[in-house]
């Protein structure tokens, strides 16, 4: 099974998105494609983008709160996520950790919150370009990883996504040497911190339609976070459909 899943962020207006829509259903999938779409979604448009959930298309929210309720203007929690019915939630992206100070503290605390209310996790992870370039890049993950996952509850999934900083909205995809290296480093720690078992981990940076099929040709990619190319219905389309 390979997890297609677009991260919006900060775009689309209620118009787009009916278009996006409209073109999504009317795409004939192949019957049992081994294919996992998913849309994470800015809030306002969650309820009526959950019109869209099926057996192969989960929606999502792309941040939740530390907190379970109280005097928290403006944040969201993950009951309320689940109360409305949601399949999952990011945590953890690196536009988050840098612009909002999100700690790994933070992002440890988000991920219990989701898991209390039965909701998938897909924590996002990554090197910036100067850790990149001075080689750090797997002690960074593997700190994020056991800062991040530290007392979860290890019989419940979540799903990892990499998303080397230097690449994403860059235009400059990590290599699919570099993404097969790195994924299988990560399930490495995955089966040190969750214990040994198959564990999902997706790529994320500047995925589009021309470099889809090489990155998750790989068996050892699970599938991908696409951010700009997801907010194209075609686009988003083809990406799945390099899978088959
Ligand atoms: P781009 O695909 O635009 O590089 O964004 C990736 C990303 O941040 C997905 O979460």
């Amino acid at each position: 099974m390979k997890y297609i899943i677009g991260n919006w962020k900060m775009n689309m207006t209620a118009g787009e998105i009916v278009n996006f829509s409209k073109a999504l259903r009317k795409y004939k999938f192949p019957k049992h494609s081994d294919v996992m779409l998913g849309l994470a979604v800015p809030y306002v448009y969650l309820l009526g983008m959950s019109k869209m959930q099926s057996s192969m298309m989960m929606i999502g929210a792309q941040n939740v709160s530390n907190h379970d309720k109280g005097a928290y203007t403006g944040e969201i929690s993950a009951n309320m996520l689940a109360d409305v019915g949601l399949d999952f939630c990011l945590v953890g992206h690196s536009e988050r950790r840098a612009m909002f100070g999100e700690t790994d503290e933070i992002v440890n605390q988000k991920l219990e919150k989701l898991q209390e209310n039965e909701l998938l996790p897909i924590l996002c992870i990554g090197e910036t370009l100067e850790q990149y370039d001075k080689g750090q890049t797997k002690a960074v993950l593997s700190a994020q990883l056991s800062k991040d996952l530290e007392g979860i509850d290890k019989s419940k999934q979540i799903i990892v996504a990499y998303e080397p900083v230097w690449a994403i909205g860059t235009g400059k995809s990590a290599s699919a040497d570099l993404i097969k290296e790195t994924i299988t480093f990560i399930k490495q720690e995955l089966d040190k911190i969750l214990g040994k078992r198959e564990h999902i981990v997706l790529y994320g940076g500047s995925v589009n339609p021309a470099n889809s099929a090489e990155i998750l040709r790989n068996e050892i990619v699970d599938g991908a976070l696409v951010g700009g190319a997801s907010l194209d219905a075609d686009r988003f389309i083809q990406i799945a459909s390099s899978v088959f």
